[in-house]
């Protein structure tokens, strides 16, 4: 048996891991891996492919980014807004296959976030053998309770804010640091808790300025002459708003709340304030063991489903355990945070503010 993977979307801490998987498990049952470069387009005429053996992947689990390359902006990009599906072209469907059958390739693996997964829902319903692995640093899947990636942009944010908070005290500042997560806080929340911020702002939860600044002039009067405040990028200013750099079509590309949230802090409490963003170093460099672990256990799966012949599912993290769904109960639905679940219970326990309490 001959099994295709492609990786699509932007890129995520873990992926090799996954290729790592896949070709390990199924040289064992001796099939064939074909590895499809940039995503989907890897499929199409002209597109660049090759074939992976273990020794293609020995040491490939501890780089971060994908031996594979990626894009996001591709002919195959499905869902263009949070609600906007653009259709798939029938020439891609039918130069897809047609690269199947020349390659004799019987089970596509596809590894991606929301937007890659519709697409290769579309394309199991036009008849292709896919099998889908989640990937998404936002951990914002409904249907896997861990994503590949997500750990790792964590370690990042807490990297970060260790280093943050020395020159913070250091000059007696209020830190403001954004970092990515799109309509999700997890990244937000875990960095914030396990960093130490004082105040942690997501998109979950309503914030009010008067609220943070009053919880920054307290930490002054008990002789904490600066605080630590971590923001997701998709949180939404109290007027409603939240902060967007650009539109590629419908979708938009959050950044740039972190430097407002500084503006307004240095106004109402005269505290010198910095924000910095972090952006892509939370994408980028080398996975953690557990989203090692993680992906290469999800790659070991998508081969058993790829054996099994159990097309149209996507490999999923439940208690503990790797198991799978079917890629159409997966796609569109986002999980986000509780704001009342037991992780914001706990950063509200030991003092954080979660910007909305007196
Ligand atoms: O979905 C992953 C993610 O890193 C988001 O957290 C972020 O908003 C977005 O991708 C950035 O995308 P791009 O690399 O296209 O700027």
């Amino acid at each position: 048996m001959r099994i295709g993977i492609l990786n699509s979307g932007g890129d995520c801490p873990g992926l090799n891991a996954v290729i790592h998987g896949v070709v390990g498990a199924a040289s064992k049952l001796n099939m064939e891996v074909v590895g499809f470069r940039d995503g989907f387009e890897g499929l199409l005429d002209g597109g660049e492919h090759v074939i992976l053996n273990p020794i293609d992947t020995i040491g490939i689990m501890k780089l971060g980014g994908t031996i594979l390359g990626t894009t996001n902006k591709n002919h195959f990009v499905k869902k263009v807004g949070v609600e906007d599906i653009k259709d798939i072209a029938q020439t891609l469907v039918t130069e897809t296959k047609a690269t199947m059958k020349e390659l004799e390739i019987e089970a596509l693996i596809v590894v991606g976030g929301d937007g890659t997964l519709s697409t290769a829902l579309h394309l199991y319903n036009e008849g292709i053998p896919v099998i889908g692995v989640p990937k998404t640093i936002d951990n914002d899947l409904q249907a896997t309770a861990m994503t590949f990636g997500f750990d790792s942009a964590v370690s990042c944010v807490v990297d970060a804010l260790d280093r943050l908070h020395t020159t913070a005290v250091s000059h007696k500042r209020v830190m403001v640091v954004e970092v990515m997560g799109r309509s999700a806080g997890w990244i937000a929340l875990w960095g914030g808790v396990a960093g130490g911020a004082n105040i942690v702002l997501i998109p979950e939860i309503e914030f009010d300025f008067e609220k943070v600044a009053k919880k920054i002039k307290e930490r002054e009067e008990k002789g904490f002459y600066s605080t630590m405040i971590v923001v997701a990028e998709g949180a939404h200013l109290p007027e409603g708003d939240q902060i967007t750099k650009s539109t590629v079509g419908k979708s938009v590309r959050f950044g740039g709340i972190g430097e407002v949230v500084a503006e307004r802090i240095a106004k109402m409490t005269g505290k010198e304030t910095r924000a910095c963003t972090l952006g892509h170093l939370q994408r980028g460099g080398e996975p953690t063991s557990l989203d090692r672990i993680l992906g290469a256990r999800f790659g070991v799966k998508a081969i058993e489903l790829a054996k099994e012949k159990q097309f149209g599912r996507m490999v999923s993290y439940q208690s503990y355990q790797v198991s799978s769904v079917t890629i159409a109960k997966a796609v569109h639905q986002l999980r986000t945070v509780d704001p009342h679940g037991e992780v914001v219970t706990t950063a509200r326990a030991i003092g954080i503010s979660m910007g909305d309490e007196d």
